[in-house]
């Protein structure tokens, strides 16, 4: 249901709220499909009046938004929605002045509390909202990702939004799921007959889901040095591509019925404990190194980073699903920050052929790629040209920017935003599923301190530590690059 209604974003001035939830509401703005008379209020210490918390708005979307799309008629109009508010979030006392700034102006709307601010705000933002009476059946909050840093804190962190706000009113954001192509993976398995017979471990002998960036930590040093790519990706992102490769077809497209297909995944994880955490897991850390030319420091020279940090800047999980469709296949889930390349992709490895007729015949591969570009392709084997029957691999290929020409692809936020202003939480995830996904990596954050080994370097522009490629390698397998 569309409620007439204010988004209030908490964390208003951070890289989050300016890089990324402006573009995008500026985007759903100029596409009309904002409420008429939203308002989009922000909140976070520093004072400043509305017209310079404007001009940094507008500062920093035109360095984010794409020229083509970004029209000062459009922009002055979505200007006079954003309104700022200086407050403290940890400070119950600022509450009256956010009730009496609500009080102005339309009255019993909806509002939509975006938490763009660091977890362990949540739960206190949350209490100190129903303490103002500013929650209730009309609001909703987004959460954004990661919940917690453990199974007990995401459960705390949980139990305590619980308090002030109904789970069908808590929007669990994981960006991954608002993209087209993680979208497409579902049209792909379930608006297809093709692919159901063979998605299956008699078919498929492994799964590779990476999630490689070129950039490091940016300025979130502070931020990500406590978190790691465990937490910060792998957990969340990764975690959600697994669940959408690997689940079950939904009975219905809905919020209920696609989370509990996911979350039946997440609970058949195969426990990964004591030194299978050595064998099945690698954590590195990037060293100095070079990424198009140019030098790049190492991850403990970052700023705000600890000079002797061993938070993980990379890591690479050998996961299996002990259910009847995936008994033995693994899953490989890599991520890292200054890898060589910018790629998030899916790799589904087929099975040989059960007998080679042919020389050269190798075993057909689907790539789903999510970046840089949006494409599927289909590795197929086919005969060179000539005489004789040697064989060569070619690629059915399906870049869906190309196919969809016409229209302008949206960005993840956009979708979600759009989710959530309209009440429907498919794309979100559930707390039991939050709370699945970190009790298969609690185990492996134990592991990790039981047995504990720095994690491996490896320099900045390449493929992550080789103790990464072994873990294919001893199965005889490799990671597509
Ligand atoms: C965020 C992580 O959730 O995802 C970042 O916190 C990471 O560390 C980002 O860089 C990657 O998102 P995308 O959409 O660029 O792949």
């Amino acid at each position: 249901m569309t409620l007439p209604c204010d988004m209030l974003v908490f964390g208003g001035t951070g890289d989050l709220a300016l890089h990324k939830l402006l573009p995008a509401l500026y985007h759903l703005h100029r596409d009309g499909r904002l409420p008429a008379d939203m308002r989009i209020l922000a909140l976070a210490r520093t004072p400043l009046q509305r017209a310079a918390y404007q001009a940094l708005a507008e500062r920093h979307c035109r360095a984010h938004i794409p020229r083509a799309t970004f029209d000062n008629e459009a922009w002055q109009g979505f200007a006079a929605r954003l309104d700022y508010l200086a407050m403290d979030a940890s400070q119950s006392a600022d509450y009256g002045r956010l009730a009496r700034y609500l009080e102005q102006g339309a009255c019993r709307r909806g509002r939509i509390y975006y938490m763009a601010t660091a977890p362990d705000l949540f739960q206190d933002i949350a209490a100190s909202l129903a303490t103002a009476r500013l929650t209730g059946e009309h609001t909703r909050i987004v959460l954004e990702k990661p919940i917690g840093r453990s199974l007990a804190s995401a459960q705390a962190i949980n139990a305590g939004i619980g308090q002030a706000f109904d789970e069908p009113q808590i929007f669990r954001i994981d960006h991954y799921l608002g993209k087209e192509t993680v979208q497409n993976l579902m049209a792909l398995r379930f608006a297809n007959a093709l692919f159901e017979p063979v998605w299956r471990s008699g078919h498929i002998d492994h799964v590779q889901i990476s999630v490689c960036e070129t950039l490091g930590v940016e300025n979130r040093g502070a931020y990500y040095d406590n978190a790691g790519a465990m937490r910060d990706m792998l957990q969340n992102h990764l975690l959600q591509l697994l669940c959408l490769v690997a689940m079950e077809a939904p009975v219905r497209f809905d919020a209920d019925s696609v989370r509990s297909e996911k979350v039946k995944v997440l609970e058949a994880l195969k426990p990964i404990t004591g030194l299978d955490v050595q064998d099945k897991t690698v954590r590195g850390q990037y060293v100095a190194g070079r990424i198009g030319g140019h030098d790049v420091p190492a991850y403990y020279f970052e700023k705000n980073v600890d000079n002797d940090s061993d938070t993980e800047t990379f890591v690479a999980v050998q996961a299996e699903i002990d259910n009847w469709r995936w008994a033995g296949v693994p899953f490989y889930l890599r991520t890292g920050k200054r890898m060589a390349r910018k790629t998030s992709e899916i790799v589904i490895q087929f099975k040989p052929v059960p007998h080679r007729l042919f020389n050269g015949s190798e075993a057909n591969r689907l790539i789903i790629r999510l970046q840089p570009e949006e494409r599927i392709s289909l590795q197929l084997m086919a005969k060179q040209p000539g005489k004789g029957m040697s064989l060569e691999p070619v690629e059915l290929d399906l870049n869906l920017a190309d196919a969809f020409r016409q229209r302008r692809r949206w960005d993840a936020y956009e979708r979600l935003l759009l989710d959530v202003i309209e009440g429907d939480s498919t794309l979100f995830m559930r707390r039991d599923e939050v709370e699945a996904a970190w009790r298969w990596i609690d185990p492996i954050l134990q592991g990790w301190q039981e047995y504990y080994q720095r994690p491996k370097p490896y320099p900045a522009g390449s493929n992550g530590p080789e103790q990464a490629a072994s873990l294919l390698e001893n199965s005889e397998r490799r990671w597509h690059e």
